[in-house]
Parts: structure tokens; sequence; C-alpha cells
């Protein structure tokens, strides 16, 4: 009896351009493009297997050990129903293939990154269980046609296709077809930016994502203004500056753009607070950092960005990066790098401090 099963792997990745807002829900289509750094292979990665086979009485996934429902209509259904569509058709074009796309599946899904460390894991989980049934249906497609599919499960998770920085296009066609991922530069072309992850808080947000985004399209006028006259000239500006490996003026915009999505969350109606005391203690060390080394003549040396919750990453050039690990410890004395620290691009993680 022949077996059926393929392992696939995504890391997570950090946006340097936030998502946030929706243009259609259920597509998962984002009111503006995104712009984002995958974090290195061998940390922070989901790993998923599946398994097709004709015993199977209905399609089933855990996480973590855990078995995690696959409610109809939602977006783990719509992300299997649509690897089975491109299954047929690979069927239909070769009548030898067994036919898979009639079995079920099994997937069973882990992070190799602590729960704890309070990074969402949605947009590595969907890259891999797209990428490990892709494999499983031996599909043709390109990263980028995966990403319409992993789109489906989370929107960030369009980005964990591809290495290094990587754009999510917003498209405007109403049936998605448009909206996918595309590699700005592969990580070899920039490996000198490393990410170090400032482990703030544990906690679970108060506010998910995906609900906290539509209240802001619903009622925030500085979206608006956010995503007509913004983003547009800051994703190509970005672009750019990754192309020209110019840490500056990347640094700028990452953290321009972290700011303007956190005050588009106090924009919102009730507001929405994702960073804490500490958060904000951190960009106040960064932006002294930076402030020192322009003042002598020199460039910006690292740049923050915070995601829907209280924890910093911090982007910098390998070289500030022992520097900035003894800031970080010496400022938030309950800072201590783990002991058995996963690199990001090769740099230490820190824990910054508990939430008071
Ligand atoms: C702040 O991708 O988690 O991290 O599409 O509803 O699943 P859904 O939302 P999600 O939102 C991520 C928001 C963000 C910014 C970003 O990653 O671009």
């Amino acid at each position: 009896m022949a077996i059926y099963q393929a392992t696939a792997s995504a890391p997570v990745n950090i946006a340097c351009i936030k998502y946030w807002g929706k243009r259609d829900t259920k597509l998962i289509l984002p009111t503006n493009s995104s712009l984002s750094v995958t974090l290195d292979q061998d940390h922070l990665r989901s790993t998923t297997t599946s398994r097709a086979d004709p015993s199977f009485e209905k399609d089933r996934l855990w996480l973590n050990g855990s078995e995690e429902e696959i409610k109809d209509g939602g977006r783990l259904a719509t992300c299997i129903r649509e690897m089975k569509s491109l299954r047929r058709e690979v069927e239909q074009k070769n009548p030898n293939e067994p036919k898979l796309s009639s079995f079920a599946v099994h997937i069973c899904s882990r992070n190799n990154f602590p729960t704890a460390a309070g990074l969402a894991s949605s947009a590595s989980g969907f890259a891999a269980l797209v990428s490990s049934l892709a494999a499983l249906y031996k599909l043709p497609a390109t990263p980028s046609q995966l990403s319409l599919i992993s789109r489906q499960g989370s929107g960030s998770a369009c980005r964990s296709l591809f290495g290094g920085f990587v754009a999510w296009k917003m498209g405007s066609a109403s049936d998605g077809s448009d909206s996918l991922a595309v590699e700005v530069a592969p990580q070899s072309h920039w490996p000198d930016i490393h990410a170090l992850i400032c482990v703030v808080s544990d906690d679970k947000k108060g506010t998910s994502s995906t609900s906290g985004m539509q209240r802001t399209v619903e009622t925030s006028p500085l979206l608006q203004h956010r995503i007509k006259h913004v983003v547009p000239e800051r994703m190509n500006a970005i672009s750019e500056a990754i192309l020209a490996k110019d840490f500056d003026t990347f640094a700028r915009i990452t953290m321009q753009d972290s700011n303007q999505f956190h005050a588009v969350c106090l924009d919102t109606d009730p507001p929405i607070f994702y960073m804490n005391d500490v958060s904000r203690a951190i960009i106040a060390l960064v932006t002294e950092y930076n402030r020192l080394s322009v003042e002598n003549g020199g460039k910006l040396k690292a740049a923050y960005t915070y995601d829907a919750g209280p924890n910093a990453v911090i982007y910098a050039p390998k070289e500030n990066l022992k520097e900035i690990i003894s800031m970080v410890v010496k400022y938030f004395p309950q800072a201590e790098p783990f002991k058995d620290p996963f690199g990001l691009f090769g740099a230490q993680s820190v824990g910054a401090g508990s939430v008071v």
C-alpha cells in the first residue's frame, strides 16, 4: 500500500510596512500592500506533515499535539479545499496519478519556538500547511501561486512563502487573483540585516489582528489617509532601500510605519493599544541610540517595529548587535539572553523584562 505523506516548514515573517485592514474579509484582500522580512529558516518556524489516505474519514488537524476543529467554511477548510482543487487539475491532466484529491487528509503541525515568545504563529503556520499540501499533491505551483492560498488562511501568511525581503501586493481584482506575495530580494542579497526579538510579554493579546483591523477599517479616518497617501510611496522607497542595502532609509521607514500602524490603532473607536510601557521604553532607547550616532555624524544603527502586541523586533546590521544586546540588558535588568538562543539571521534573542 502506498503512503502519501509530505513535510514542509515555513518561517515567521515580521512586517516593516504593516498590513492592517481588509477590503474583502472572506478572501482576505488587504486595504494596502505590505512588506516584510522572513526570519531565518533555521529558527522560529512551523513544520507541518500532511498525509492523504483512503481510510481517513474526514480532514483533521493537530497543532502542537492538540486537535483543532476544521470548521466548515473557515480558513483551514478553505485552504484545504483550494489545495485539493489544484490537485484535481493535476489528476485531470495525468490520469495515472492517484486520486489523492478524493482522500481526506490528516495534518500535523508544530512550532519550534516557545508559545511563550508571544509571536504570531499564524503566518508560519498557514504557509507551512499550504507548502506541505503542495508537496503531498506534487503541485507545479510557484511560491507566488501558493501565496494566493495561504493568504486565505491568514493575510500575513502569504509573505512566509518566500525567504528574505517579501512584498504582498494588494492587487485590484475582486476575485483576489492578483493579491499575492513576490520576492523583493533574497536573504542572501543583504545577509547583514539581523532581527532581535525582545519578548516584553507573553500574554495573549487582548484584541486579535483579525477583529482589530476590521474595527479600524470601520472607524478610523487616519487609516484612509494611510492607505491612499502614505503606504504606496513607502512601499517603493523601502523596496529601493533594500535593493541598495541602504540601512538608514530602511530603518527610518520601518520605524515610521510601525508608529503609524499604532497611531491608526489609537485612532480606532474604541481605541486599540498593543504597546505597553516597556515597549515604549524600548522605542526611547533605540531613538536615543540612533540620535547619538547621527549627532556624531553617523547613521541610524537600529530600527524597532511592533506588531499587534507589546514585543519589540529590532532590525540592525550585524556589527551593532552586541552593543544593542548589552544596552537592552543594561536598561532592562530583568532581560536575559535565552540560554539556548535561537538566532534570527544569527542574532541572539533577548527577553526584555516582563510587564509590570
Ligand atoms: C500587525 O495576518 O494575523 O502583524 O489576515 O486576519 O489573519 P489576518 O491577520 P494577520 O495580521 C497581521 C497584522 C500585523 C501586520 C503584518 O504582519 O503585516
